[in-house]
């Protein structure tokens, strides 16, 4: 049987970092959505959201979240900020295996992003600090609805 830790949670809460110490430490696979996505499109995530648009992001992170969730092999799989905000995504998950929200205050997460982390995601790209934690404040809660489904829940 194959073991698999999905790493959810808020842009900037360290999911990739994260999640690629985790499995070399395990000796596991690592998996990182985004990072598979820009592999499938030959493009970058900005790029997608902007040539073609955020709905056809979605469909890539849709299809690159299954396979992952059926992966063989230990696993650790890191997801996108908003991979798991529909219903369902986080029940699939924890069917195939343990899921970990990294929680991080909104105040810590905007003096983690500066600009270039910025600008390689669409949702935030050119946001100064006033407004980055603006929209973190609002959205947060909307996702945490989702994020709250872990198994784990990890106060960072
Ligand atoms: C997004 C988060 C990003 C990336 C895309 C959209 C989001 O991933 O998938 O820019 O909607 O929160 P990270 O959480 O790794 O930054």
């Amino acid at each position: 049987m194959s073991h698999r830790i999905f790493l959810v949670g808020f842009m900037g809460s360290g999911k990739s970092s994260f999640g690629r110490r985790l499995a070399s430490q395990l000796g596991w696979d690592f998996v990182d959505t985004d990072a598979t996505i820009e592999q499938l499109a030959g493009m970058t995530v900005a790029e997608i959201f902007k040539r073609c648009s955020e709905e056809c992001f979605r469909a890539l992170e849709k299809q690159v979240i299954e396979e992952s969730a059926a992966r063989e092999g230990d696993t650790v799989v890191s997801l996108g900020g908003g991979a798991v905000c529909r219903e369902g995504v986080m029940e699939m998950l924890n069917n195939a295996g343990e899921t970990l929200y990294l929680k991080m205050k909104p105040a810590r997460l905007v003096g983690r992003m500066g600009e270039l982390a910025r600008a390689r995601r669409p949702k935030i790209a050119g946001m100064n600090d006033e407004n980055l934690l603006a929209y973190i404040e609002k959205t947060l809660p909307e996702r945490e609805k989702y994020y709250n489904q872990a198994t784990y829940v990890i106060e960072l």
